[in-house]
């Protein structure tokens, strides 16, 4: 064989070994990671949200509602989860009569759901998604996400406490917390260090480019002094 034979060869091998690895283009373990995670969702909302997010074994993840995969390695890169709000006539019939917001807010976050997701570099859960964290599950646990550059958690009702979990994500170029609760809920002024304590400001997040506080009631001459270095 000649040389271009070979190489020839070798490209058709690496061509179907490829295919072969990527079966159905979705790579199983994040498969299964996201259905894991819907499933943790439908506990809060109700039966049709993320209907596109199929149990089954021949369904790309990829193509699923809020999912972005890298076109060459096939894994999700972004993850997108909007919690949309639904009419009073849909919430009476879909939902009994419960509350929504009640139900909405029953979503705690768990950082172990989405640690699988290893090449995450997006992550948006924007809009009254999310109440809080499972204890020991907070978002410091993202860290093991080395290359998580965006995170949006607009729209929640975070308060001041979750900086000091953000603090430990030093990959973050992008974070936005507008439209959450930083600003109130405290009389002490922002930044203000406590006996002790240090928990309340945001640092060490040294590739951060873009942080959107809007909407948080924040005392401007405050704000600087809780965004250290
Ligand atoms: C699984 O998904 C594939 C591709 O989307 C579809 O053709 C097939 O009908 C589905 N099977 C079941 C059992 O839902
Ligand atoms: C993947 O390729 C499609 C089609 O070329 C393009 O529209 C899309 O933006 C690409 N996705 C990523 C994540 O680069
Ligand atoms: C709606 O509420 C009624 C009365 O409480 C109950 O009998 C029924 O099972 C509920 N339906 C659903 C879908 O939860
Ligand atoms: C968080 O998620 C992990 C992984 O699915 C699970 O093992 C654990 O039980 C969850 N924690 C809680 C408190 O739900
Ligand atoms: C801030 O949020 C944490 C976690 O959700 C909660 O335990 C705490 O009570 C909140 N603090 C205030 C002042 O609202
Ligand atoms: C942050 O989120 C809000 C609400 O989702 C959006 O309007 C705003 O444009 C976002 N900020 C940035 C810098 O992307």
């Amino acid at each position: 064989m000649t040389n271009s034979k070979i190489l020839y060869l070798w490209l058709l091998i690496l061509f179907v070994a490829n295919g072969w690895w990527c079966c159905y283009c979705c790579w199983n373990e994040e498969r299964t990671a996201l259905l894991q995670l819907k499933e943790n969702i439908k506990y809060s909302i109700g039966n049709d949200y993320l209907s596109s997010w199929g149990a089954n074994e021949t369904s790309d993840c990829c193509q699923w509602e809020g999912i972005v995969c890298s076109n060459t390695t096939r894994r999700v890169i972004e993850l997108s989860i909007a919690v949309k709000k639904i009419s009073q006539e849909e919430q009476l019939s879909t939902l009994n009569g419960t509350y929504t917001d009640d139900i909405l807010r029953n979503w705690l976050f768990n950082a172990s759901l989405f640690v699988p997701l290893k090449n995450l570099k997006a992550l948006l859960l924007p809009g009254h998604s999310l109440a809080g964290w499972v204890k020991n599950e907070g978002f410091e646990k993202l860290r093991r996400l080395r290359k998580l550059e965006v995170l949006d958690l607009s729209g929640n009702s975070f308060n001041r406490s979750i900086f000091e979990s953000l603090s430990q994500l030093p990959s973050l170029k992008s974070l936005n917390l507008s439209h959450n609760q930083i600003g109130s809920g405290s009389n002490i002024g922002f930044g203000y260090n406590k006996p002790g304590s240090g928990s309340e400001r945001l640092s060490g997040l040294d590739k951060l480019e873009i942080l959107d506080l809007n909407y948080n009631n924040l005392e401007d001459e405050n704000v600087l002094s809780a965004l250290v270095k």
